[in-house]
């Protein structure tokens, strides 16, 4: 397939552009602002908030499949900026998926957990209803709505905590105004003998970037439509999380410390329970998203192949 994964330079979009060439297929990668660099893979600019830059990409790129991992996901930011996230993660997705669709190509949009609110009683199903407590939750509740209205052969797929490790050398830099993920900030922070301060009371489905790549790739082959939840299978809170980092990776327990959300004071509201389940991707796909103890053995061999990893993360 040829396959045009938007927000190719970010966490999810570069592996997504690995396996899909390691699967056979053609990608095409479209970046934001820092341009991909793959020997033998085409890439190209794209804002997908600007009508005409989608409209000449996507006709360019003559793609079987369109995947949106491009989004804007500082929750904090996205909070005190609605115009803008709602401009990206709303319409800019409704652009793509009309654009794929006037081609005939399958569409599918990265989405998240955070469209639930907590309540009720997770693990959410695709059945549960949304109930979106931040404007970054909204932005992207109403860009599933775009994605699937746009288009009649799309789907959606919904992650949580993406985590994955970027080597020592990479730049870490993007206009989603999202940071270091998650646990790569937490291993670096450790391993430089910092402290991290981890809350115990927001609890996800920690997903493990390759992970995610294998199963959205998945549904690229798939002719199904809808919402599917594409997370990892061990729900945890943030500082569970992290305790299996610290025993994983062999790194000092005193540096890990549990707070709570009130105490962090962030600018936008969190559900305190947003673990998925993904039993549909399984049932009508075929594929099963991996539990945390062999996420973590994925993760930990990336770690020990970076060369430029500092002794105290060597064990
Ligand atoms: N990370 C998480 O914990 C998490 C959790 C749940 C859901 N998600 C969702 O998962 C998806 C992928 O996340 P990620 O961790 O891979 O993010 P990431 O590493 O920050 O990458 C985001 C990508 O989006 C691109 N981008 C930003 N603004 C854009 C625009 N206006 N038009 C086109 N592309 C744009 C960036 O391009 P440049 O860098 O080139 O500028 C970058 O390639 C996002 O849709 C996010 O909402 C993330």
């Amino acid at each position: 397939m040829r396959i045009l994964i938007v927000g190719a330079s970010g966490q999810v979009g570069s592996r997504l552009v690995e396996q899909a060439r390691a699967e056979g297929h053609q990608p095409v990668g479209a970046y934001r602002s820092h341009p991909v660099e793959v020997p033998g893979i085409e890439s190209v600019a794209l804002d997908k908030s600007k009508p005409a830059e989608v409209e000449r990409v996507v006709r360019d790129a003559r793609p079987d499949v369109v995947i949106d991992t491009g989004a804007l996901h500082n929750v904090d930011y996205c909070e005190t900026h609605p115009d803008e996230a709602l401009a990206v993660n709303r319409d800019g997705t409704g652009l793509l998926s009309r654009a794929a669709a006037a081609r005939g190509a399958r569409f599918l949009f990265v989405s998240t957990d955070f469209v639930f609110d907590g309540s009720g009683h997770p693990p959410y199903s695709e059945s549960d209803p949304p109930h979106p407590q931040s404007v970054y939750a909204r932005s992207k509740l109403e860009g599933e709505q775009a994605a699937l209205a746009g288009n009649p052969n799309a789907a959606v797929a919904r992650p949580s905590v993406i985590y994955s490790w970027v080597p020592m050398a990479a730049t870490i830099a993007s206009s989603s105004g999202k940071p270091l993920n998650f646990a790569s900030w937490f291993l670096r922070q450790l391993a430089d003998g910092k402290p991290a301060r981890i809350v115990t009371d927001q609890v996800a489905s920690p997903t493990l970037a390759d992970d995610l790549a294998g199963a959205l790739l998945a549904l690229a082959g798939s002719t199904r439509v809808g919402v599917f939840h594409t997370a990892g299978a061990t729900p945890l809170s943030r500082f569970d999380f992290c305790r299996k980092l610290v025993e994983r990776f062999g790194l000092p327990p005193e540096l890990l410390t549990p707070t709570d959300s009130a105490s962090l004071a962030q600018a936008a509201a969190r559900p305190r329970n947003s673990s998925l389940v993904s039993h549909r991707l399984e049932r009508d796909v075929g594929y099963s998203m991996l539990d945390l103890d062999s996420a973590l053995d994925r993760l930990s061999r990336s770690v020990r192949s970076d060369p430029g990893l500092p002794p105290s993360l060597r064990h």
